[in-house]
C-alpha cells in the first residue's frame, strides 16, 4: 500500500512536541510539506528545524487554538507560505487529573475550550477553503477516554466524546465534497502529558493493555498518516482506537 503524500500540505496543531511531534515527523517522511502549530513556539520551531534538516519541507507557527484570531492567522501564513492544505491535524490537547467533586468551573472551561473548541476554531478555519478545492482531510486526536469514560478525567472524557461525535456529525455534512473526517482515539501513549498524569502507576496501566506496553507516539502518528491518506479515501466519520487492547468499544 502506497501511503505517499507527496504534494499535499499538512497542518497539524501541538506539534511541538508528543504525539504531534511524532504526527509532523510521520506526514514528513511521507513526502508531505507540513506546517507546525503549538502554542509555545519554540517547540514548534524545534521541530520544523527537525524536518527541514532531514531534507523535508516544513515551516512553524505560533497559534493557540483556543484564540479563533491566531487560528485565522495561522491558516493564513499556511496559505501564503505552501498556498493550500489538504490536511488538518486536530491535535492540541491538554487535561488536568481531579475527582469531578473537586474540579472547578475554570478546569472545565480549559479541558472544553483546549480539547473540544479548540478542534472546532481550527475545522472551522479551513473547511471553506477544503470545500472550494473539492478535497480534505481532517483528523481529531480524541481519546479512548472519550468512548468510556476515565475517572479523574470527567470533563476531558466529555471534551473527547465530543470530538468524536463532531467528527462523525462533520462527516456528514463534508463528504459531498471530497471531505474525509475521522477521529482517532489513543490508549495511554508516552508523552509528557501522560506521563505526567500517570505519575508512579505505569506498570499497574501496562497490566490493562491485551498488548503488554504503553503506546508510543508514532503508533498514533502512523493511523493519522493512514486515515489522512487516499488509501483512506472511503473512511469517514470513523474514531480509530489505536490503543493495544485497552478498550475494544
Ligand atoms: N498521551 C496520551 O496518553 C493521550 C491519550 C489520549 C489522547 N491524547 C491526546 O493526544 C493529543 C496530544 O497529547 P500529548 O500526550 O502529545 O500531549 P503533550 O502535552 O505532550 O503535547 C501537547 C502539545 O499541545 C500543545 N498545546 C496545548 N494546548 C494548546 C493550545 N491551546 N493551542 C495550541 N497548542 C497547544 C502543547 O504546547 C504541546 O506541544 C491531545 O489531544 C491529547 O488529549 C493523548
Amino acid at each position: 500500500m502506497e501511503l505517499n503524500l507527496r504534494g499535499k500540505v499538512a497542518l497539524i496543531t501541538g506539534g511541538g512536541q508528543g504525539i504531534g511531534r511524532a504526527i509532523a515527523l510521520a506526514f514528513a517522511n511521507e513526502g508531505a510539506r507540513v506546517a507546525v502549530a503549538d502554542k509555545n513556539p519554540a517547540t514548534a520551531a524545534d521541530v520544523a528545524d527537525e524536518i527541514n534538516q532531514f531534507g523535508g519541507e516544513a515551516i512553524s507557527i505560533q497559534a493557540d487554538v483556543t484564540d479563533e484570531a491566531q487560528v485565522r492567522a495561522m491558516v493564513d501564513k499556511v496559505l501564503t507560505e505552501f498556498g493550500q492544505i489538504d490536511i488538518l491535524v486536530n491535535n492540541a490537547g491538554t487535561a488536568f487529573h481531579k475527582f469531578f467533586a473537586q474540579s472547578t468551573r475554570k478546569d472545565w472551561d480549559i479541558d472544553i475550550n483546549v480539547n473540544l473548541l479548540g478542534a472546532m476554531n481550527c475545522a472551522s478555519a479551513v473547511v471553506q477553503h477544503m470545500i472550494d478545492r473539492r478535497y480534505g482531510k481532517i483528523v481529531s486526536i480524541a481519546s479512548d477516554a472519550g468512548k468510556i469514560g476515565e475517572a479523574r478525567l470527567v470533563t476531558y472524557s466529555a471534551a473527547k466524546a465530543g470530538i468524536i461525535a463532531f467528527s462523525k456529525a462533520l462527516a456528514k455534512e463534508l463528504g459531498r465534497y471530497g471531505i474525509n473526517v475521522n477521529s482517532v482515539s489513543p490508549g495511554t501513549i508516552e508523552t509528557p502529558l501522560a506521563m505526567g498524569l500517570l505519575g508512579d502507576n505505569v506498570d499497574q496501566v501496562v497490566k490493562s493493555y491485551a498488548i503488554r506496553r504503553l503506546g508510543k507516539p508514532e503508533d498514533i502518528a502512523n493511523a493519522v498518516v493512514f486515515l489522512a491518506s487516499d488509501a483512506a479515501s472511503f473512511i469517514t466519520g470513523q474514531s480509530l482506537s489505536v490503543n493495544g487492547g485497552y478498550s475494544m468499544a
